[in-house]
């Protein structure tokens, strides 16, 4: 009857068999998923996104301040450099996994020019599908069964995510007062066995936009080397500061190299965040240990992308420049908004985002997950709840300024409006 090729065999077989067989599929084949997909939470701003898709589809105009996602393009020389290097036939094959050479050279001469930060690109530099990518292959590469890992709280989900993904165990600790952050990392050395084989900082934070000086690295290198820890820093908002801040890196202190390693992206400050392109840098075995893991699972980064990263980062410093000063008017423009509208909020130093505290008339009243519904229901403005960053993000929501000044001053109207609340009982 069969020749051993499966259309064949189907084709003799009789209509009511198929049927039959396909039945008992249905409803029996239960083989669970794995473990670890089954241990992940609900998506949080799963609802909120749907409403958004609903509403856009509908034809309302929503201002979208709910993800950190770049509304501006990249710097024209960035995307004529692409269009390029498309065009050559070399580029369309398999690239290196862990970036091209002259791509991590030009990585490595940035961290010294910006940061004082000497680094060898064949050991201490890997080109990432993004920071999400490094940073999630790396909790892998590091963390297994009965590791514990300590994470800032409120919490970036992957930060929380990829060491759960990884088998290990979750400490989040209070990241918005720095010095508490550190004294808690001393407190669970102390006490905890086994202790924490990883501490992950994330400075400036999302979504907090807390930040820190220089010293809070000095002290964190110290108490990784007494307590033997690693430590993984998300830099993902190094390029976008104010009012004269400037973020340090955790591997400009003396002996950082030795504890961890750091994470950046052409997502933010370059307007790249489509692409899919970023950096881990650092100690060597860890960065070996994400070069094994990526080995295996991917090919390396279109090479065109690669090339066009160079020239975005050798020659696209002014436009990183004068997004970070676009960000910190627009900054000025949300934080002046909502505080008429009786917000207090603090303006945040650096990074992409107004952590915002709910006032306190609707903080009695609603949680910050009804709340965000509420603003996109009734001002057509999409905000983060705070809830989805964890329990301790519930009095805020996170607002992020990717629109344009017309568009922020229009959706602060829109705010205002709908949640205003009588002078006698505004707090
Ligand atoms: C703290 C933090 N880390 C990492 C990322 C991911 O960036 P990338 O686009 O480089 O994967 C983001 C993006 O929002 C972020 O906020």
């Amino acid at each position: 009857m069969s020749n051993g090729d499966v259309s064949t065999v189907l084709r003799d077989g009789s209509d009511e068999r198929e049927q039959v067989d396909r039945l008992d599929q249905k409803d029996n084949f239960t083989i669970p998923v794995a473990e670890r997909v089954l241990r992940l939470p609900p998506y949080l701003f799963g609802k909120i996104n749907e409403i958004k898709y609903k509403k856009r589809r509908a034809g309302v105009d929503i201002i979208d301040l709910g993800m950190g996602n770049p509304t501006d393009p990249p710097d024209p020389q960035i995307v004529e450099k692409l269009c390029e290097a498309v065009q050559d036939p070399r580029n369309h094959r398999y690239s290196a996994s862990a970036g091209i050479l002259n791509l991590r050279r030009e990585v490595a001469v940035q961290y010294d020019r910006r940061h004082g930060v000497k680094l060898d690109p064949h050991t201490e530099v890997i080109a990432t599908i993004g920071s999400k990518e490094g940073f999630s292959h790396m909790c892998l590469a590091m963390l297994g069964p009965g590791d514990t890992c300590i994470v800032p709280a409120p919490s970036f989900p992957i930060h929380v995510y990829s060491p759960a993904l990884a088998s290990a165990n979750v400490l989040q600790i209070d990241v918005t007062k720095p010095d508490f952050f550190l004294s808690e990392i001393s407190h669970i050395c102390d006490t905890l066995y086994p202790k924490p084989k990883i501490v992950i900082v994330n400075f400036p934070h999302n979504p907090s936009s807390t930040t820190i000086e220089k010293d809070f690295y000095v002290d964190l290198v110290r108490l990784a080397k007494k307590y033997q820890f690693y430590v993984l820093s998300d830099f993902a908002y190094a390029d976008i500061f104010y009012d004269g801040y400037v973020p340090p890196s955790f591997l400009a202190v003396p002996g950082a190299k030795e504890v961890g390693v750091e994470f950046t992206t052409m997502s933010k400050g370059y307007n790249m965040a489509g692409w899919r392109i970023g950096y881990c840098v650092g100690n060597k075995e860890m960065v070996k240990a994400l070069a094994t893991i990526k080995g295996y699972y991917d090919y390396g980064i279109f090479q065109a992308i690669q090339i066009a990263s160079i020239i975005a980062l050798r020659h696209a410093e002014h436009a990183r420049l004068a997004m970070s000063a676009e960000y910190q008017m627009r900054r000025d423009v949300l934080v002046n908004g909502l505080r008429k509208g009786g917000w207090e909020i603090d303006p945040p130093r650096a990074g992409m985002f107004v952590w915002a505290k709910i006032p306190q008339y609707w903080r009695e009243k609603m949680g910050s997950i009804d709340l965000a519904m509420k603003l996109l229901e009734e001002a057509a403005v999409a905000a983060s709840p705070g809830r989805g960053f964890g329990p301790s993000g519930e009095d805020y929501l996170r607002l992020a300024i990717v629109e344009n000044e017309q568009r922020l001053k229009q959706a602060v109207r829109q705010i205002n409006r709908c949640l205003k609340v009588e002078p006698a009982v505004q707090t």
